[in-house]
């Protein structure tokens, strides 16, 4: 049903699309959330009358506005379906009231302020690739999907891409392939475009580029008032600081407009290792993270060790290189170690995607957990990660589903620098104190009863890295959002001026906590870890 023309479209754009600028009050003390949903072109004589608003279904408003395919009831199997699409059983077992589908920002204002006015929790999904309950959906509440604002539009000048937060990262390298561009974003086929961002974003070009946030152009952010606003390093710039790592606090971004940069084919791949090589598997790795990295811009590298019950203990590594060039120098000491798989080779960017996430279970979701923490760069300290998540393994190696692995990755000179681009980010990353690596451990298992057994194996493997770091002056505080478990708190590792400045800047664009209280899944900024014990 299409109700806008009902309104006249100079007050929509009065009421809804902020002016750009930086207001000192965004939000006025007297704002009125009724009149701003009015102003979207919310059909409100479709709804008997207002007072009954708060009292009637939230959903059942929305499906008298938007109907049915728009918004999906339990029961249903287009809703069935939709919680059976997250990346993790635990996301999956969540049960929305209903799904919201919006197709444009107006849409997404006009549920934020149904929200606010009903005091109704929502959620909002992207790709859905946050691993634990809650992170991206919401019991009883409005699980919002973005999946049908899929814009992947290219300027004409082919500088920049306007992107919908509906897409996967592999939708928007297979539109790029084609014409020979690319832009920083993520590494594996499926995941989804806007978490990713919001949370930092690593991706092959970060040591060149810096992460996916730093080379954001411009958010379209619906924020708490409905406001459809653009925010820049020229318009609403704090609010533009804040997104640039500080996940679904602030709005809910409807386009990402998008550095592009000339891209031909690429070059990389996985290699496995046997154990008896992983002196020399860490010792490359420590070149690569230290001088290697800070020679050649154009590469990446992250290396995982697991266990097979087959081979044994493994190491892979996902080597990367942004030109089609086979040989690079940069790769020579992992070339000198012997392998028993490789997979490396010259592809497009989306080809890469989806060869790195060959061997996921998409199709049938497993339980799933992610951890992480940074580090300074040291070799022995290399050696004690593997040592201590080898030794702790026993405790899990019998866990039915289970692949526990630790992954090394570093956060070079060069992603340092880039995270320095159009005013810096919220990470509060310390570049005199670089490099970093983040050291991200993930499992995905079958049966809820060895939960409690798999979360403290990483606990407890994090417990004791975090304490030799800290001995040998190592350890560093920053969490990166997008690996954190729902035990971690990565936005008050950003440090304490930073979480100041974005509790600042979330005080004027949200004065009344909208996206912290009535959306409370995934990281709360000020608010905790979002589960203190593993129970
Ligand atoms: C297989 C796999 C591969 C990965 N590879 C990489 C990688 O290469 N590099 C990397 O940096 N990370 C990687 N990650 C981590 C990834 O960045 C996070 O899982 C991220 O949260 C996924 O985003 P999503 O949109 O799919 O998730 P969702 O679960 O949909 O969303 C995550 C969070 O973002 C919020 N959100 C979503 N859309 C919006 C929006 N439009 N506005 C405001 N808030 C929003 C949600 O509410 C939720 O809090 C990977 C994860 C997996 C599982
Ligand atoms: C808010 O706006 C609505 C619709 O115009 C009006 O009925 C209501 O009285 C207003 N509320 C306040 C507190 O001003
Ligand atoms: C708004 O809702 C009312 C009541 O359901 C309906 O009669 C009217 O046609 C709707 N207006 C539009 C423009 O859809
Ligand atoms: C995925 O890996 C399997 C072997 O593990 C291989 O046979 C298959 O070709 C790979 N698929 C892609 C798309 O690379
Ligand atoms: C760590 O992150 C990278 C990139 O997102 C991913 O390829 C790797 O599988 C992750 N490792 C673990 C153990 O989750």
């Amino acid at each position: 049903m299409k109700v806008t023309s009902l309104f006249p479209f100079g007050a929509f754009l009065a009421g809804v699309v902020a002016q750009n600028g930086n207001d000192a009050v965004f939000e006025p003390a007297d704002f009125n959330a009724t009149e701003a949903l009015l102003n979207t072109g919310f059909n409100i004589s479709a709804i008997p009358e207002l007072a009954e608003l708060a009292k009637r279904s939230n959903c059942g408003s929305l499906r008298a506005v938007y109907g049915g395919t728009k918004v999906l009831s339990q029961g249903t199997s287009a809703y069935d379906a939709f919680t059976d699409a997250y990346w993790s059983i635990q996301q999956g077992s969540v049960s929305p009231q209903c799904v919201f589908k919006p197709s444009q920002a107006l849409e997404v204002s006009a549920v934020v302020l149904i929200a606010r006015l009903t005091k109704c929790p929502f959620a909002v999904k992207g790709g859905g690739h946050a691993a634990f309950a809650g992170a991206s959906g919401i019991d009883d509440g409005i699980t919002v999907s973005l999946e049908n604002l899929k814009q992947i539009k290219v300027a004409p000048d082919q500088k920049t891409v306007d992107i919908g937060p509906g897409n996967r990262w592999v939708n928007v390298y297979t539109v790029l392939d084609k014409v020979g561009l690319g832009v920083v974003g993520g590494r594996m086929a499926p995941v989804g475009v806007p978490g990713l961002i919001l949370g930092g974003g690593i991706s092959f070009f970060s040591n060149k580029l810096g992460w996916a946030c730093d080379n954001v152009v411009s958010y379209e952010v619906v924020t708490a008032s409905g406001l459809v606003v653009t925010a820049s390093p020229t318009s609403h710039s704090d609010l533009y600081w804040a997104l640039r790592g500080g996940g679904n606090n602030f709005g809910i971004v409807t386009n990402f407009k998008l550095s592009a940069f000339a891209l031909g084919k690429m070059w990389g791949g996985q290699r496995i290792y046997l154990e008896n090589t992983f002196p020399d598997v860490l010792d490359a790795m420590y070149t690569f993270a230290t001088a290697g990295s800070n020679s050649d811009a154009d590469a990446a590298q992250i290396v995982s060790f697991t266990s097979s019950p087959a081979i044994g203990n493994i190491a892979i590594a996902q080597l990367h290189y942004a030109q089609p060039v086979a040989t690079a120098k940069v790769f020579d000491a992992f070339n000198a170690i012997s392998h028993i798989s490789s997979s490396t080779d010259i592809r497009t960017l989306g080809d890469l995607t989806i060869l790195m996430n060959n061997g996921s279970t998409d199709a049938a979701p497993l339980r799933q957990t992610q951890w992480d923490v940074t580090l300074r760069v040291d070799r022995d300290l290399f050696t004690f990660l593997i040592n201590t998540f080898y030794t702790l393994f026993p405790d899990v190696a019998d866990v039915e589903g289970g692949l526990p692995t630790i992954s090394i990755q570093p956060i070079t000179g060069g992603q340092l620098k880039g995270m320095q681009q159009n005013g810096g980010n919220a990470l509060g990353l310390d570049a005199s104190k670089g490099p970093f690596v983040v050291m991200n451990m993930s499992s995905r298992w079958t049966n809820a009863a060895d939960d409690r057994r798999i979360l403290s194996f990483f606990s407890n493997v994090i417990k004791l890295v975090k304490a030799e770091a800290k001995a040998k002056g190592l350890d560093n505080d920053y969490i990166y959002m997008n690996y954190a478990s729902q035990f971690q708190d990565p936005l008050n590792s950003y440090g304490g001026a930073n979480v100041k400045k974005l509790k600042a800047i979330s005080s004027i664009y949200d004065p009344l906590s909208i996206f912290l209280e009535l959306q409370p899944g995934h990281f709360k900024l000020g608010l905790g870890a979002p589960s203190s014990v593993i129970s």
